[in-house]
């Protein structure tokens, strides 16, 4: 049996439930009372890298200064004797979005809602304490069983970043520029070309994860390979999400993810409470009693041939700028679960320095510049004298 991590501390590890590229996350009980906690700690092979260190410290730091229902909550930090930092976590109950869509594929359009309103909640949270998450994806959203109701709950600040503003002890070795910090599938194109990210970045994010959730598919998941679909981040338009999904999407819920879906962050919400507040008129049509915003409704046979065989004129996609209001008619979804298709099990986050073409072409352009600009004034010189 493998040796229990924890030994030595006022944990012990009860099973693992999870491992990526730099921590492990283990299921552990608290020794002085019993009860059940998560601990995130850092592998073994990094406890004597620096970097890797500092940026588990600070992500208990950033998680110990936010407390928030929508966010996962620290209980405690410390560091094994064998030097591997770790911070202890409530336990939540549930799975997190990448599980849930694997088991139950994607969630209905008034469910997404629900749960983008809470992530926002959250996110607004974080933003006011100067924190951006920077990796909103499936895996990072965990649905929290509380209560016989569903809370979301924003973790992993793993590759969180503190701005400027704040009281949180900024990392003691900050990801430089030209460096994309992030999952690649859910950057934002600041993110994708290594620039300053900020509020709006993670605003992006959670466009696409809802984008996804409702869509099946991300808008760009047509690229050939990784490069074109990093071209497509930057320069092409998304189609909107009605565009994919075989349910009946509100024409505003599409319009509201096209806005946070925009290149550049100055035409998306500017910040987490604005893009809320939208969702909250969203959330009040669906809502509404039947008739009242409806304008057409669909029989499930008509869906159903529109998702198999989308018409293939792009130029005038099939918007379904349908409401359903009738709760009785939310069942409808239900009965077109086979056509979805799931989102596949999240990516990984990465740290990658991109390449610094940029840099040597205005380089290049300044120093053309300066030799045409020297060899006009000794031409200057050279006809006046
Ligand atoms: N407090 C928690 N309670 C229950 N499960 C958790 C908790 N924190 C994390 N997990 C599970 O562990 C997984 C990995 O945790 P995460 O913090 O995202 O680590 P990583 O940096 O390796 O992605 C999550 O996707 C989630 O399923
Ligand atoms: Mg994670």
């Amino acid at each position: 049996m493998k040796p229990d991590p924890l030994a030595g501390t006022n944990y012990k590890m009860l099973s693992p439930i999870d491992q990526g590229g730099m921590g492990e996350v283990v299921l552990a009980e608290r020794l002085e009372d019993g009860a059940e906690v998560v601990v995130k700690l850092l592998l073994l092979k990094y406890a004597n890298d620096p970097r890797l260190v500092d940026r588990m410290e600070v992500e208990a730091q950033i998680l110990e200064a936010l407390k928030h229902p929508n966010i996962v909550e620290v209980l405690d930090h410390g560091v094994t004797p064998e030097g591997r930092p770790f911070f202890v976590m409530e336990r939540l109950h549930g799975r997190d979005l990448a599980d849930h869509v694997d088991a139950h594929g994607n969630l209905g359009v008034y469910e997404v809602v629900r749960l983008l309103s809470q992530l926002l909640a959250g996110l607004e949270a974080a933003h006011e304490r100067g924190v951006i998450h920077r990796d909103l994806k499936p895996s990072n959203v965990f649905l929290a069983e509380s209560f016989g109701s569903i809370k979301v709950k924003l973790i992993d600040f793993g590759i969180g970043k503190v701005l400027g503003n704040t009281d949180i002890p900024a990392p003691a070795y900050p990801t430089e520029a030209g460096t994309l910090v992030g999952t690649p599938q859910y950057a934002a194109p600041e993110q994708v070309k290594g620039r300053t990210v900020d509020a709006r970045t993670d605003l992006y994010a959670a466009g696409l994860l809802v984008y996804h959730l409702i869509a099946g598919r991300g808008p760009f998941d047509h690229s050939a390979n990784m490069g074109a679909f990093m071209r497509a981040q930057l320069t092409e338009e998304p189609k909107p999400p009605s565009f994919y999904c075989p349910d009946p999407v509100p024409l505003e819920l599409d319009e509201l993810l096209m806005r946070a879906l925009a290149k550049d962050p100055a035409d998306r919400f500017q910040s987490a409470s604005e893009m809320r507040h939208d969702l909250q008129q969203v959330e009040a049509l669906l809502r509404a009693p039947v008739g009242y915003a409806a304008t057409t409704t669909w029989d499930a046979q008509e869906l159903r041939t529109l998702a198999l065989d989308p018409p293939s004129d792009s130029l005038a996609p099939p918007r379904v700028p349908t409401l359903i209001v009738d709760p009785k008619k939310a069942a409808l979804p239900e009965e077109l679960g086979e056509t979805r298709t799931l989102i596949p099990r999240a990516p990984k986050t990465l740290i990658i320095e991109l390449p610094k073409r940029r840099t040597y072409t205005s380089f290049a352009i300044a120093l053309l510049a300066s030799v045409v600009t020297m060899l006009m004034v000794g031409w200057l010189i050279v006809s006046y004298s």
